[in-house]
């Protein structure tokens, strides 16, 4: 039997000491991460530079030494800022910055890792990033609200009525406004979320070594203020294993993305021909290159997409950690992919929905037109109640004469007055102000509803959670 074609190119491994052979390709090829974790570089020298003082104040290395480590770390920055990319034996970007460092300083290069192991670097480095990265997502989200925001107020200012669903049917007649922002507080929730998610993160690993604490007095509480974390890692199993801060994030991302496909699947199904409420703009259509007539939502349809990949991201995370046994294993290598391609998808689906919004123009005509005054059969129930009618016996009226129209194959405004008065005693020929889309709207100003002052008094409030 032949044997099994050993790696070329001389490995830079942290860890070959006990073992006499080398390792096998394939084992090489399903271990490396360095495909999907490159990208932690940045947070990972900012940690190691704040090791390598650590290192310092518990007297295992000299201040030159020290200084030295902080120095090579920095011109490793400076090559991989410059585009240095990593070798095809490089394991994970822990081994990379390793190599990197000792092609800068020499042997003094290894005393970084004194006290230390890449399973509480990799936890560090992965918390860092996923700590900026909710900063980042934020201003996304935020700008995805200012263009909702921006679209509220010009339907607000024009009056722009619409009819609310229920079972995808026509309900009741409301501010277009108000159907805008009812997708800006679900946003304004998942910020929420967000923030916790940061906050969650916040949780230093470093110190905790392989799984059972560093042996040399290093001060976690300086590497904490250092790095900018809110607390300590209490218990070092727990700080190696522990990826919730990664399912938490990928959680409120699944949230994100389900909010962001429901905007979608709305602006959708209002622009099609059939509703007609909605007219996309140029720069975020495409056009189909067999159909000359087609202006397709792509931006709007892979948002509401995004969402089931998404969920594959929490529920693949989800699934690896079930059943893990405490301490470190490799399966863990896997959250980085997950948490990577949820938070790249929303960073391109994010702006990719608040173009595609802010090139909307809204028909107030056509979502006028769809407001028949069956719509209002509510407020005609309403009316009667206001006469002393108990709610029972109006909704009963009303639904007699709402199949009357229908039977007759008019709307309600076009019966006779003398139909509203058999159906009962109490209307009067005030029952067609009833029947107003406008004067429904206007009636409901109490906080959260569809009136006028309301949707003014919430425009304001939304605008103070974006200051
Ligand atoms: N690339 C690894 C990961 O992402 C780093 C930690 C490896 N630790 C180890 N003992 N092999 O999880």
């Amino acid at each position: 039997m032949t044997a099994l074609k050993l790696v070329d190119a001389p490995s830079h491994k942290l860890w070959g000491g006990r073992f006499a052979g080398d390792t096998a390709p394939a084992l090489d090829a399903v271990n490396r991460s360095i495909g999907v974790d490159f990208r932690l570089w940045p947070f990972d020298v900012r940690l190691s530079k704040a090791w390598a003082i650590a290192l310092w104040s518990a007297g295992v290395v000299t201040v030159e030494e020290s200084l030295a480590l902080e120095h090579g770390l920095d011109a490793v920055a400076a090559r991989l800022r410059a585009g240095v990319q990593p070798a095809p034996s490089d394991e994970d970007v822990h081994t990379l910055i390793d190599r990197l460092l000792h092609e800068e300083i020499g042997d003094v290069a290894s005393k970084l890792h004194t006290g230390r192991s890449r399973n509480d670097q990799v936890a560090t480095a992965t918390r860092l990033w996923s700590m900026d990265a909710c900063g980042v997502l934020d201003t996304a989200v935020r700008e995805l609200q200012q263009v909702m925001l921006a679209q509220a107020e010009s339907l607000s200012a024009a009056n722009v009525i619409m009819p609310a669903y229920t079972h995808m049917q026509r309900a009741q007649p409301v501010s277009a406004a108000h159907w805008m922002l009812a997708h800006f507080w679900p946003l304004d929730r998942d910020r929420v979320r967000l923030a916790t998610a940061s906050r969650t993160a916040a949780v230093l690993p470093l110190g905790s070594g392989a799984v059972a604490g560093c042996a040399f007095p290093i001060s976690r509480v300086l590497l904490q203020g250092s790095l900018g974390f809110a607390q300590l890692s209490p218990n070092s199993i727990d700080a190696v294993s522990d990826r919730d801060f990664v399912a938490e994030l990928l959680f409120t991302l699944s949230m994100l993305a389900i909010h962001l496909s429901r905007v979608a699947e709305d602006l959708i199904i209002y622009g099609s021909s059939e509703f007609g409420f909605v007219q996309f703009g140029d720069a975020f259509t495409t056009g189909s290159s067999m159909m000359p007539q087609k202006r397709n939502p792509d931006a709007l349809e892979l948002a509401r997409g995004s969402g089931g990949r998404l969920l594959g991201d929490l529920t693949s995370l989800l699934a690896t950690l079930k059943g893990l046994p405490s301490g470190y294993n490799k399966d863990l290598q896997d959250d980085k992919r997950a948490l990577f391609d949820a938070v790249d998808t929303m960073l391109l689906v994010l702006p990719g929905v608040a173009g595609a919004l802010a090139e909307c123009t809204f028909r107030a005509d056509r979502m006028k037109s769809a407001l028949s005054s069956s719509k209002m059969a509510t407020d005609l129930a309403d009316y009667l109640v206001g006469k002393g009618a108990p709610v029972r016996e109006a909704h009963g009226a009303v639904g007699a004469l709402v199949r009357q129209s229908e039977e007759a194959g008019v709307e309600l405004h076009a019966l006779p007055l003398k139909a509203f008065r058999a159906a009962h005693a109490s209307f009067g020929a005030d029952v067609f102000d009833a029947l107003s889309a406008v004067a429904s709207v206007e009636r409901r100003e109490t906080e959260g509803g569809t009136g006028p002052g309301a949707v003014r008094a919430q425009i304001v409030a939304a605008k103070a959670t974006l200051a």
